[in-house]
């Protein structure tokens, strides 16, 4: 039996033409991404007052708060979150009950969808000079403190589909996953990289970066990743913590 949201998307795909429709290949991801959108706008099987769009925007902005932008975010990426909330490496009362609740055709349609969307930076500038941008662009060598820039881009654009964005995620977002990496309440990240950097964080420094990190610029060139994939992440150095980082010491 088809279900109710598969059928819903043949209805939808039917009555909005995709305009300038290409090959093949690219009709399946606009039929996944449309899918998903679905998904966004109605929250699929975890239900209506869990759709996404409630709390991530539905540009996928995030609320400026808690909950994150998930706009151009690598699918793989969002798929893997879904994954570790679903099976508690990743702690979050909301977010655990909604994955759970998803099946993952859904996940893989919802991700899709949110990569697909363009990240849309204002004209911002690199913030002010400060400790927390020069521990951010250069770590501590002292510390063995790799830089963030040297995984997470200069402009916090992210690198990689394995290394996601920090711009334009709130600050709030940020400093609290910090938190939660140093008590292990987030426990998903390839090789524990960030488990270590952020135990190796003060407080405030911790708190400082989260500002700093939000208000860097991203790339507003970058296309919307719809092409990365699971595989491409898996494939990415960076996220070896055995490989020497670009920047700071070991
Ligand atoms: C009630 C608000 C709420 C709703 C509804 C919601 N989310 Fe979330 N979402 C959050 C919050 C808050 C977080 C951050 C949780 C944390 O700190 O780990 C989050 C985190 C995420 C992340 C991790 C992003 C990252 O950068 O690591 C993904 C992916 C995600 N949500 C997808 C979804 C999808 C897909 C839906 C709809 C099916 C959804 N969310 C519905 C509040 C919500
Ligand atoms: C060696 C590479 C590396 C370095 C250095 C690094 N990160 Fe990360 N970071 C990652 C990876 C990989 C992830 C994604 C983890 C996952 O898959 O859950 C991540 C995720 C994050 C996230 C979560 C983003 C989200 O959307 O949920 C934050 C916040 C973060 N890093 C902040 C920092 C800060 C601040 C620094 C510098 C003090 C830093 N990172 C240095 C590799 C790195």
């Amino acid at each position: 039996m088809m279900h109710w949201l598969d059928r819903l998307s043949v209805v939808w795909l039917a009555a909005i033409p995709l305009a300038g429709c290409g090959p093949i290949d690219r009709a399946a991801a606009d039929r996944l991404a449309a899918t998903g959108e679905l998904v966004a706008l109605s929250g699929g099987d975890a239900g209506a007052t869990n759709a996404c769009i409630a709390c991530h925007g539905i540009d996928g902005r995030g609320n400026g708060a808690g909950a994150p932008r998930l706009a151009g975010l690598d699918r793989g990426y969002q798929e893997a979150q879904l994954q570790a909330y679903a099976d508690g490496r990743r702690e979050h009362p909301e977010m655990q009950w909604i994955a759970k609740h998803l099946r993952p055709a859904q996940r893989q349609a919802v991700s899709a969808h949110y990569a697909s969307l363009p990240f849309a930076a204002e004209a911002r500038t690199m913030p002010a000079e400060s400790p927390a941008a020069r521990l951010y662009q250069g770590g501590d060598p002292a510390r063995g403190l790799a830089s963030c820039a040297s995984c997470h881009g200069v402009r916090g654009e992210g690198l990689g589909p394995a290394n996601p964005p920090l711009a334009g995620q709130p600050a709030a977002y940020i400093a609290e996953q910090l938190d939660r990496w140093r008590h292990s309440a987030r426990r998903n990240d390839p090789q524990n990289v960030m488990l270590r950097i952020s135990q190796q964080l003060s407080r405030p420094e911790s708190a400082a970066l989260a500002d700093y990190a939000a208000a860097l610029p991203g790339d507003p060139r970058r296309p919307a990743p719809l092409e990365a994939s699971r595989e491409a992440r898996r494939g990415d150095p960076r996220n070896d913590a055995s490989a020497t980082p670009p920047r700071g010491a070991e």
